[in-house]
């Protein structure tokens, strides 16, 4: 059996001023009415394991009103034997702190790519904008992925990112007359550098990521074929030679043109892109066949499983494939769910999960 998530303690995090939650391997379901603190205790799950929420960029939105810092504990049980305590601190304006076995994290990438013993892959309801919105929450969705798997993704991305900034910047200098373009040379060469490694990263996921995809679609929707395309305003080999042909345009745009920021994926049913023509349910299905793609290239790549937080999944889907989910997450490593209604499942299904309730930011065991 993977690593897998046996405690968590929640302080001043949301709504929970300080709640303990005792987990199981298998299947975990978590049951409240509206607005008890659901959804806030499975971000927790996912702050204790990575270091970050995956709702918010913005951390001071986690600190519970009137508090003045946050933090998360988790226990876990390790692949084989033995057991690893990490907890993440976060006060605003200071810089988290986040600790494996009482000593300090090397780094946020670190922490997040495996430092903590256990991978985790999310759904919450909001995902379905990876599917169906704008290619930036495509780029993030992958971004994302593949940070979880190799700290040095992570860091090329998010100094990328920072490069094609300030290269921006630069570009707006020349075209106001305040540097030349000489000076461009250096980032260029460093956009190159971090973009490529960024390029080649993705590229090496989407063939498999999206076999994963079709499989996973097939198993939920339909017989049909489905899978992912990636497009690129460069690749590897002509990335340099596309950066200076567009150099004039950027100049006066002052923005930068070519490279993975600009990229984007298609997820395709019979050929058709799903973003422009799917339906809300094939977008839906979709999305969880993603994430559900997502969790076997994790164990593909690393051997192990990851565990599944899986927000508020059932309320949307028929019961033909709430029962199919219900039996995938009861076979898996690792997976806790939450829920308003415990009728979505069958109660032979339930004797054999962990169920845990919540009720205004206290739980207990159901
Ligand atoms: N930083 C915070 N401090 C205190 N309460 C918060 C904070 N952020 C959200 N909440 C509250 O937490 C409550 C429960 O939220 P949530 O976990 O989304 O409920 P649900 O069980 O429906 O998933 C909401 O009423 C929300 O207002
Ligand atoms: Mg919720």
């Amino acid at each position: 059996m993977s690593s897998y998530l046996r405690a968590l303690r929640l302080i001043n995090f949301r709504n929970y001023a300080d709640a303990t939650v005792l987990l199981s391997p298998g299947l975990n379901v978590v049951v409240g009415d509206n607005a008890q603190g659901k959804t806030n205790l499975l971000e927790g799950l996912s702050f204790a394991a990575t270091g970050s929420s995956p709702r918010t960029p913005n951390d001071p939105e986690i600190v519970r009103w009137g508090q003045e810092f946050a933090r998360a504990e988790m226990r876990v049980t390790l692949e084989g034997d033995g057991e690893r305590s990490v907890a993440v601190g976060y006060a605003p304006g200071q810089k988290k702190r986040l600790t494996v076995d009482g000593a300090s994290a090397e780094s946020l990438a670190a922490y997040a790519a495996g430092g903590t013993g256990v991978r985790v892959v999310n759904f919450f309801p909001d995902d379905l904008r990876v599917i169906k919105d704008a290619p930036a929450d495509r780029r993030e969705f992958l971004d994302g992925l593949l940070s979880t798997l190799r700290p040095s993704y992570a860091r090329a991305a998010a100094d990328y990112a920072k490069a094609v900034a300030q290269r921006n910047q630069l570009l707006r200098r020349i075209r106001d007359g305040f540097s030349s373009e000489k000076t461009l040379s250096t980032w260029d060469a460093k956009v190159i550098e971090l973009g490529t490694t960024v390029l080649e990263g993705r590229a090496r996921a989407v063939e498999p990521l999206g076999e994963l995809f079709g499989s996973s679609l097939r198993a939920l929707y339909g017989p049909q074929k489905a899978g992912l395309e990636y497009s690129s305003s460069a690749t590897p080999e002509d990335y340099e030679e596309k950066l200076m042909e567009a150099r004039g345009a950027d100049i006066e745009r002052g923005t930068t043109s070519v490279g993975p920021h600009r990229d984007d994926f298609a997820a395709l049913l019979d050929g058709v892109n799903l973003t422009t023509y799917g339906s809300q349910g094939q977008q839906r299905l979709a999305t969880l066949a993603l994430k559900f793609a997502a969790r076997d290239y994790v164990r593909r790549e690393t051997g192990a499983d990851p565990v599944m937080l899986f927000d508020d999944v059932m309320s949307e889907l028929d019961e033909r494939r709430r029962e199919l989910l219900a039996e995938y997450f009861l076979r898996s490593n690792q997976a806790v769910i939450s829920t308003t209604n415990l009728d979505y499942f069958g109660a032979g299904l339930l004797d054999r999960a962990r169920v845990v309730r919540v009720v205004e930011g206290a739980v207990s065991a159901a």
